[in-house]
């Protein structure tokens, strides 16, 4: 039996009917019972400004302790205008400082990006992972998750209802955690 691991989860929709929410609770409930999912709101982070630093907000902590304390991180994004959600930009901001404090540096990582479009979030997807490159956090590669047409994944309840996504979400969650495995030993 593996050993218990938190991973945090990003998500990059404050939406309350988020396909991004959804599609991160599908994976949670698709992935090996050893993985515990904490769900950190990026929500109340005020917009990253240095001179905060002094006297560091009390979201601000409690985020990056959330961050610090899990073995590893999922985020789950939509993509605005090719680009992520300015909302996740300022939290991976957030958690980065103060210089040499990053809560993400080592941290393994996935990311998973989805639009109700074709594309599934690519722009989104790798426009992240170039910052997670700056930030030591050694990500999935295979499989490379852009889920498209997620308008048409969940039932009314928000319960996944298309069962190829449940078994590829299933592959990757498992993939994740083994990469987890590799790093954390
Ligand atoms: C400001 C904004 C920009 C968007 N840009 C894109 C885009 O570049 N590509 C895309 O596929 N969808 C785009 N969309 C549509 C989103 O994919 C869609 O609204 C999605 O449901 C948002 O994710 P969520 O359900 O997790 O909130 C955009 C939506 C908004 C509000």
């Amino acid at each position: 039996m593996s050993k218990p691991r938190t991973i945090a989860v990003i998500v990059g929709s404050l939406r309350k009917e988020s396909f991004s929410r959804k599609l991160a609770k599908a994976i949670a409930a698709v992935s090996p019972a050893n993985l515990k999912f904490d769900f950190v709101d990026i929500g109340e982070l005020a917009h990253f400004n240095q001179d905060l630093e002094a006297t560091p907000p009390q979201p601000w902590i409690d985020f990056r302790n959330r961050v610090k304390a899990a073995n590893a991180v999922l985020f789950v994004t939509p993509e605005y205008n090719r680009g992520i959600p300015g909302v996740l930009k300022n939290a991976i901001d957030v958690g980065s400082r103060p210089y040499g404090s990053s809560v993400w540096n080592g941290k393994p990582a996935a990311v998973v990006s989805n639009s109700p479009g074709t594309i599934g979030g690519f722009g989104a997807y790798h426009q992240l992972r170039q910052s997670l490159v700056f930030l030591n956090m050694p990500t999935v590669n295979q499989p490379e998750t852009y889920i498209g047409g997620i308008g048409t994944l969940f039932d009314a309840n928000g319960e996944l209802i298309n069962a190829a996504t449940g078994e590829f979400l299933k592959g990757f969650a498992q993939t994740f955690a083994d990469g987890i495995e590799r790093h954390l030993g």
